[in-house]
């Protein structure tokens, strides 16, 4: 079964978080489905009975530190996943593989589930820099952690270049970059990591995706925000398994 996951980063307002939660719970089967809304709704969310995650976190431990999310404060709340290192929030909020990884630490202390979000720029891509910019961004964002706690951790391949703007890789290079990560976990630590695609799925391009070998699952961007898309994706997932 497909893991699916939400990011619904800043698109929603409250009265269509209402609509999405109701339309959700119509479907019968959700265990492989969880979803990263925005922050101020992830306790409607967590009473709607859906699995919920967040979007993004302080490297900060709770206190004076303003509008952040404390890892402590989510855990309080019931939030067992987190997206981390996404490429949005690397651009947009100067993070570095430091402060990922430092995220990272404290998720797992605190028994969150990271979703380490990797990829590279259109630029890098140009440059077939896209490997060594992914093996980079994994090993500085696990820097520290043991093999045990390594395999806690969900990686979403997310290009840069893919997200939002309609762009897919063809299949065979999301499956190269997929086998390489892959390797690069049973080389190192002997176990089979779990590995999403994100960037631009969509349900037109979904039952070409999941053609990949390799994919445990996806993360949606735009297409989770709008329940009749994310039903039909969830749907086209459903009917491979
Ligand atoms: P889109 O699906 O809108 O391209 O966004 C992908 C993404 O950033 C998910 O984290």
């Amino acid at each position: 079964m497909k893991l699916i996951v939400g990011n619904q980063k800043s698109y929603l307002n409250s009265d269509a978080v209402d609509i999405f939660i109701d339309n959700l719970n119509t479907i019968q089967k959700k265990d492989n489905i969880l979803i990263c809304p925005s922050s101020i709704y992830i306790e409607r969310f967590i009473q709607g009975d859906i699995r919920t995650g967040c979007q993004n976190v302080s490297k900060n431990k709770n206190g004076g530190y303003t509008g952040e999310l404390a890892v402590e404060q989510l855990k309080s709340i019931g939030v067992s996943f987190a997206l981390v290192g996404h490429s949005e929030v690397r651009k947009n909020f100067h993070e570095t593989i430091e402060d990922t990884n430092i995220k990272i630490l404290k998720l797992i202390a605190n028994d969150i589930v990271p979703i380490l979000c990797v990829g590279e720029t259109d630029e890098e891509r140009e440059n077939n820099e896209t490997i060594d910019v992914i093996l980079r961004q994994i090993q500085g964002a696990l820097e520290g952690l043991s093999t045990y706690d390594i395999k806690k951790v969900i990686i979403a391949y997310e290009p840069v270049w893919a997200i939002g703007t309609g762009n897919v890789p063809s299949n065979e290079d999301i499956e190269e970059v997929v086998a390489t990560i892959s390797d690069f976990f049973f080389d190192n630590y002997q176990f089979k990591a779990i590995i999403l695609y994100g960037g631009s799925v969509n349900p037109n391009n979904i039952d070409t995706l999941n053609e990949i070998k390799g994919i445990d699952g996806y993360l949606i961007g735009g297409a989770s925000s709008k329940i009749d898309e994310f039903i039909e994706i969830i749907n086209k997932c459903q009917k491979e398994d």
